[in-house]
């Protein structure tokens, strides 16, 4: 929801979280959406005003001293949102979290009637304001980085399912500074945790600014330079720490392990939606932006940004294109793949690309990292939500299922897509009675 009264928001991420749900039954799909009842979206309700600091806006304070006491709240955290707009995830245990990149704005609701059911509490006593908004979740536990903003580092927490204690993992000290690097997500492989350390930083000062700045938390620190750090996930222990070349990214898509004939771990392999290392993919995602397509060119480009991490104690490590960015218009965000290829070697990924000229990624491509092609699905006018893969029951080849997205096309309306896995067809389309705006990230949750 990007109005509140009269007053339009100013960036795609400021929006008040809203809650879509796609149900599948009988060759029928049933579909509803709610508000998340945050306390920001209900302060900024009965106000008719934003009344918590959003992704990229600030509440107008009515007077000087009315911001110092601001500030002071921003100190303990009260004053920054738990607007959770940015994904949904299902727990081990089954409880269904919407997220986003402060740590209160963890939400809990139910996946059947959309209700917000409460705040997620986590009962430990590691704090942490902001955390990555993509944990790593499976059936097992969840994992997360906490960027400690004071002595510029990240922590690495587990909570196991069915808790809702976070212990620590480990820590890694950052190596530039003067902040840790944003992580709105990371990958693992089987063994270990990436944490990324990326020039783009979080600023401590633009948290506290009045008005929003052009990389609104963050700062572009080309000469702090980008790492890569690996931890093992069983002790803790940073075996690697590398300098990688420049990079942005928002969306890390799978890691894993490459070995030797001995078996051992010779390097990792990570691979991004990377943004040839330009910030001003943030600037672009404004509102205004958005929405005044002149049929100019205008989006950033972007690729598969393919990491490797040698294991030997070399200090740097590589950045390649994984595939010519050419074969998915060099467009490149909001990617998934099959979640049983977590960690592992895997070949397909789904994500939206570009079809040129776009201000906005506006297709959605199915990439075959083996034999380095893309295939793209395009409707003119329409912009697509993430694609998410969901494997055929007792599937058992990588692409063996459906990719499900939500297209908000040309005229305002919007429709369901569904692509068959291997051959990337469309197989249903079912429209909405009513258009829906771009959401962000989704999950499947499976009936039983
Ligand atoms: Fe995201």
């Amino acid at each position: 929801m990007f109005n509140i009264g009269d007053y339009g928001l100013r960036h795609l991420f400021d929006g008040y979280a809203t809650l879509i749900r796609l149900h599948f039954e009988n060759g029928r799909l049933i579909a509803g959406h709610s508000q998340i009842q945050s306390e920001a979206y209900r302060a900024a309700k009965s106000h008719g005003r934003l009344c918590y600091r959003e992704f990229s806006e600030v509440p107008k304070t009515a007077n000087f001293l009315a911001y110092i006491g601001e500030l002071a709240s921003l100190v303990s955290g009260e004053s920054l949102t738990d607007n959770a707009n940015t994904g949904v995830i299902k727990l081990g245990d089954g409880r269904v979290v919407c997220m986003t990149e402060t740590t209160k704005g963890s939400i809990q609701v139910d996946p059947n009637t959309l209700k917000t059911i409460g705040k997620f509490e986590y009962t430990d006593n590691l704090g942490g304001l902001i955390h990555s908004a993509h944990p790593i979740v499976t059936d097992e536990e969840f994992l997360t980085l906490l960027p400690d903003l004071v002595y510029p580092g990240y922590r690495v927490v587990r909570m196991v399912a069915g808790s809702n204690k976070r212990e620590l993992i480990g820590r890694v000290d950052c190596r530039g500074g003067p902040a840790p690097g944003w992580v709105h997500s990371f990958p693992v492989t089987q063994n270990y945790i990436l944490v990324p350390e990326m020039p783009l930083r979080y600023c401590v000062q633009n948290l506290l600014k009045a008005e929003p700045t052009p990389l609104f938390k963050f700062e572009w620190h080309p000469e702090s330079k980008g790492f890569m750090h690996v931890m093992c996930k069983r002790s803790g222990k940073v075996v690697a720490s590398v300098e990688v070349p420049l990079y942005v990214t928002f969306h890390f898509v799978n890691a894993y392990e490459e070995h030797d004939e001995e078996g051992r771990v010779t390097a990792i392999i990570a691979d991004c939606c990377e943004h040839n290392a330009d910030a001003s993919i943030l600037q672009r995602l404004t509102l205004q932006n958005l929405r005044s397509f002149s049929g100019k060119d205008v989006l950033p480009d972007a690729r598969v940004g393919r990491f490797t991490i040698p294991l030997d104690g070399s200090p740097m490590g590589k950045l390649e294109a994984a595939l010519d960015p050419d074969q998915h218009g060099r467009g490149m965000d909001m990617c998934s793949f099959n979640p049983a290829y977590l960690g592992k070697k895997y070949r397909y990924l789904y994500a939206s690309g570009a079809k040129r000229p776009c201000n906005f990624p506006n297709t959605i491509t199915k990439i075959d990292l083996e034999i380095k092609t893309a295939k793209n699905w395009h409707d003119e006018g329409g912009v697509p939500s993430e694609p998410f893969f969901v494997a055929r029951p007792g599937a058992t080849a990588e692409d063996d299922g459906v990719v499900i997205s939500m297209v908000s096309d040309k005229e305002g309306g919007g429709y369901a897509i569904l692509f068959d896995g291997p051959t990337f067809e469309e197989i249903a389309r079912a429209r909405f009675p009513y258009g829906l705006p771009y959401g962000l990230h989704g999950c499947w949750v499976p009936k039983n």
